[in-house]
């Protein structure tokens, strides 16, 4: 099986042409107003649309921070898409931004342990390493090294306005007390450099990606216009707006690791049970689907229908008067029958039967190096400093 990121391609077909704006007039970092999400709604069931008739066009780059296992917030936000995505035909290519666990925080821990659960989890889910990518961008020189001349192309102001870098920001110092880092506030470009390097032209994700993207937009354009106006070399990266909602743990909050009430992919289905034991619901008897009002009971229809393969409407209406204890155990039932095969996958690869996740990585890394070098060579080439 070739892959498809392949460093001997040289036409770049995704380029979008180079759009107006420069440095001091831009809309780079402008908060998602709700006329801008609707507008990338549109823009995504749009590409939706072309996916379905030729995949072939978009080259998907997406990834994770590895600070732990991939819990269900993961599956439902992101992973179980880019499964299909590549199940579909489109490339995927997928990084393990090691580099962003360091951002805000000291000690990483057990850095090489946690990658190895993560890339555990793609494959678990069923990303086919023949088929998708998957990389440590530590792992990847060339690809670092872009972010300098990036850097060269946007402001401190724009990197400033980026609000996850403001809530980060906040979070760190909440977390550790402590200031923000450089890598921190830098991150967005450094994402850049994560998705242009093998001239990623889409980013699935939820709302908080579209200022990333954004800024990644920003740097693709404004290298085009100064160094390649003739035609453009990089692509300016759409987000693929997921339709899925967030994910709550237990206790109603978002779900994270670090919250403490996320059921991880690689727990069991003791576990599962447990996680909805646990999980917040209502005092209401009849079960209904109203996310505003209602958002436990909500989040477990969200999980079982997910799991179940149906809407979360429908399963309200299953359960109904039956109430939260019913729901309960149709939620249990659907997650374990769901993510049984998932399960027993990740068991066998994490016993040594198939291929070491390391093993995958590095396989990915070199890939990933053969194209960031030549991107690197391109730019150079491109700046004029090829000597
Ligand atoms: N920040 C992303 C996360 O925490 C991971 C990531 C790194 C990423 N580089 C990226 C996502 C580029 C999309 C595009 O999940």
């Amino acid at each position: 099986m070739t892959t498809t990121l392949d460093p001997t391609e040289t036409t770049h077909p995704t380029a979008t042409a180079s759009s107006t704006g420069s440095p001091s007039a831009s809309s780079a970092t402008l908060p998602s107003s709700t006329a801008s999400v609707a507008a990338a709604r549109e823009r995504s069931a749009e590409i939706e649309a072309r996916l379905a008739t030729d995949p072939s066009g978009f080259r998907v780059l997406t990834g994770d921070r590895p600070t732990g296992a991939l819990h269900l917030g993961h599956y439902l936000g992101t992973l179980a898409n880019r499964v299909r995505l590549q199940d579909d035909g489109v490339e995927v290519v997928l990084v393990v931004a090691d580099y962003q666990v360091i951002t805000d925080r000291d000690d990483p821990g057990d850095l090489r342990g946690t990658v190895r659960e993560v890339v555990l989890d793609y494959l678990a889910a069923g990303i086919d390493p023949a088929r998708t990518t998957i990389f440590a961008h530590s792992a990847v020189p060339a690809l670092n090294q872009l972010l300098l001349p990036f850097l060269s192309l946007v402001t401190t102001a724009e990197i400033e306005r980026n609000p996850t870098v403001k809530t980060e920001a906040a979070a760190a110092a909440a977390r550790h007390g402590r200031p923000m880092s450089g890598l921190l506030f830098t991150y967005p470009v450094h994402q850049a450099a994560d998705i242009l390097f093998c001239h990623g032209n889409l980013v699935p994700g939820g709302q908080d990606q579209l200022p990333h993207v954004e800024i990644t937009r920003t740097v693709a354009r404004r290298f085009n216009q100064r160094y390649a106006a003739a035609q453009p070399y990089f692509p300016e990266p759409d987000v693929l707006l997921a339709p899925a909602p967030t994910v709550l743990g237990t206790d109603g909050r978002k779900m994270s690791k670090s919250a403490g009430n996320a059921l991880e992919l690689r727990d069991d289905e003791d576990a599962t049970a447990r996680f909805v034991r646990r999980h917040r619901t209502d005092s209401e008897r009849h079960v209904t689907y109203e996310p505003e009002r209602r958002p436990e009971v909500a989040n477990l229809l969200t999980l079982g229908a997910f799991a179940a393969g149906m809407t979360p409407e429908a399963l309200a209406d299953e359960v109904g008067a039956a109430g939260a204890v019913r729901l309960k155990q149709v939620v249990t039932e659907a997650l374990v029958e769901h993510l049984r095969p998932l399960r027993a996958r990740r068991r066998a690869l994490a016993a040594g039967d198939g291929p070491d996740p390391l093993d995958v990585l590095r396989e990915g890394n070199a890939r990933a190096n053969a194209v960031a070098d030549r991107t690197l060579a391109d730019v150079r080439g491109l700046m004029g400093t090829a000597y």
